[in-house]
């Protein structure tokens, strides 16, 4: 019978921020990478107790990695138990959790959402906190603790293995990489589990109203998709389903653009639209696009530092014109200025409250309906002057939610399944403070290759909440990769000549190439190991 082993790397360090990150985290700041090969260590099948949290927004495929932790944990020993913390690292602090059993997870399996025992955004921080969550989990004797999550779950999990090594703990702390946003990547961690299905998911929707408008050709559907700060979903996305406009809000950011640039670069593709008598078309719009735009940018981080600071005396006003001269008082000239510009209705909703972590909550603003009053504005002008004739009627939409919870794709329902098992032994194998990661992705799952990254090795420093924090980097969308440069060598053509495809719904049954496929972006980056596999053998 073949065994696996672990095999350490060399040392690692972090991409910036070395000197302040290895202060901060002495104990595990430099750890190797380790991967799984075959190897002759015996499995260790000594009655373990784990614990697990489900953290921050769902994505398909969470109830897989708890499926993967547990059955290999049963199966290592049917005594060990394995605990599901409840509404996230929130469950860790009140100790509320529940014991998953086979029944309870026979429920579970291949199934979307995190509603096996629920999530939550907690940042673990204070003193009480940290003090109740390592109570917490002396109490429950555990072995490992495994915190499945987006960049800053696993930030929370970089500083739980801290502080358990402080505490002279022997508990180890271990990351699951999940977000659709598709952010939590890097040279290791070739995908984020979720983002497969829910970028095929709205790739599905996008698809279905693009046919519609190509049937009526009557309206222009502006689509804000979900992703928070990266443009990786909209890309995706725009590569799968060719829509005329996907603005992408790195590039936005790289050009320097102002709102009035993006207004003009819709209305002019709208002009030539209509010059060919195509009065219809869709435009995909990253949620995230406003913190982008570096005068907007400038805006939120004023307001952000300004709500984190004085967030009380702020909260006391009740009217909006209160709110309005409060805020002419405290922030700079030109950040009032772009302020007191936008509709009442978005300006109000920049102002909403900043998720536990810091960050502006992106889903609530509507920037989709931004863009179609700055554009109908613009338009009403032209049509004035005299230089669009034509029709112009829209329909905004917001496609994210419904993404997050659905079944999961065949890659995902794999990929989750490894990262469980993958993450049950980095623990066992006594490794903490690390994300369990599956390379090789691209190839069929019997190639996939389990192993784990020090998380210290992927954080840097950010200001959240008025002050410099260490933070899990988030990957943006890179303008000089293939997935952003196939999309820029296309979208013009896209854009004039309606081209749309509609992907239809994932499929699970068939032919491996339809039900297998794993995102246009994750094959532009690392190749299709199916197809080199195959030419090879040929
Ligand atoms: P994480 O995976 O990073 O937790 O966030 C995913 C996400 O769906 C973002 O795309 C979105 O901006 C955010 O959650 C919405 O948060 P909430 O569920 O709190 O409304």
């Amino acid at each position: 019978m073949n065994f696996i082993k672990p095999v350490d790397g060399k040392a690692t360090t972090a991409k910036s921020n070395q000197k302040e990150l290895k202060e901060i985290f002495p104990h595990t700041y430099g750890m190797p990478v380790v991967q799984f090969v075959e190897g002759e260590t015996e499995p260790n099948t000594e009655i373990v107790q784990f614990g697990v949290i489900l953290s921050g927004g769902p994505a398909p495929g969470g109830h897989n990695v708890i499926s993967g932790i547990y059955d290999v944990l049963k199966s290592a020993n049917p005594k060990s138990k394995l605990y599901g913390f409840l509404q996230g690292p929130a469950g860790l602090v009140k100790n509320e959790y529940i014991e998953i059993t086979k029944d309870l997870i026979a429920q579970y399996r291949n199934t979307g959402g995190f509603d096996i025992i629920g999530s939550g955004r907690t940042k673990i921080e204070s003193k009480e906190q940290i003090e109740s969550s390592i109570e917490n989990v002396k109490k429950l004797n555990l072995d490992a603790l495994i915190i499945i999550g987006g960049d800053d779950s696993n930030t929370n999990a970089a500083f739980l293995a801290k502080y358990f090594i402080e505490a002279n703990l022997e508990t180890k702390v271990i990351g699951v990489p999940k977000t659709i946003d598709g952010d939590l990547k890097n040279n290791y961690i070739e995908a984020s589990f979720g983002f497969d299905t829910a970028t095929k998911l709205y790739s599905e929707l996008i698809g279905n109203i693009a046919r519609d408008v190509n049937s009526a050709k009557k309206y222009w559907h502006f689509i804000k998709l979900m992703g928070r700060a990266a443009s990786h979903v909209a890309l995706e996305c725009a590569l799968k389903t060719q829509p005329n406009i996907c603005l992408i809000g790195e590039e936005l950011a790289e050009n320097n653009w102002t709102l009035k640039q993006v207004r003009d670069y819709i209305v002019d593709i709208i002009l030539k639209r209509s010059q060919n008598g195509e009065d219809f078309g869709v435009v995909l719009v990253p949620e995230g696009i406003i913190e982008f735009i570096p005068e907007m940018d400038q805006l939120i981080e004023e307001l952000n530092d300004l709500m984190a600071l004085k967030g009380k005396s702020f909260s006391k006003l009740k009217t909006t014109r209160g709110k309005y001269s409060w805020l002419k008082r405290k922030l700079s000239k030109k950040a009032y200025a772009l302020f007191e510009s936008l509709p009442e209705r978005i300006a109000i909703q920049l102002l909403m409250d900043r998720d536990p972590h810091g960050n502006v909550q992106v889903s609530r603003i509507e920037t989709e309906k931004l863009l179609i009053h700055l554009v109908t504005d613009r338009i009403k002008e032209l049509r004035e002057e005299g230089k669009f004739t034509g029709k112009f009627s829209t329909y905004a939409h917001f496609f994210g939610y419904e993404g997050r919870s659905a079944f999961p794709s065949n890659f995902d329902a794999n990929y989750c399944y490894t990262l469980g098992i993958t993450a049950f032994l980095l623990a066992t194998y006594g490794y903490s403070g690390y994300i369990a990661s599956v390379e090789n992705l691209t190839d069929e799952v019997k190639y996939w290759e389990p192993c784990g990254i020090p998380l210290s090795m992927m954080m840097t420093m950010e200001r959240r909440k008025g002050k410099m924090s260490p933070v899990i980097r988030k990957s943006l969308v890179d303008l000089k990769g293939k997935p952003f440069k196939t999309f820029e060598k296309n979208r013009d053509e896209w854009a004039i000549k309606t081209s749309f495809r509609f992907p239809g719904a994932i499929q699970y049954f068939g032919n491996s190439e339809v039900c297998n496929i794993p995102t246009k972006t994750i094959l532009l980056e690392k190749g299709d190991k199916r197809k080199e596999r195959k030419n090879n053998t040929k």
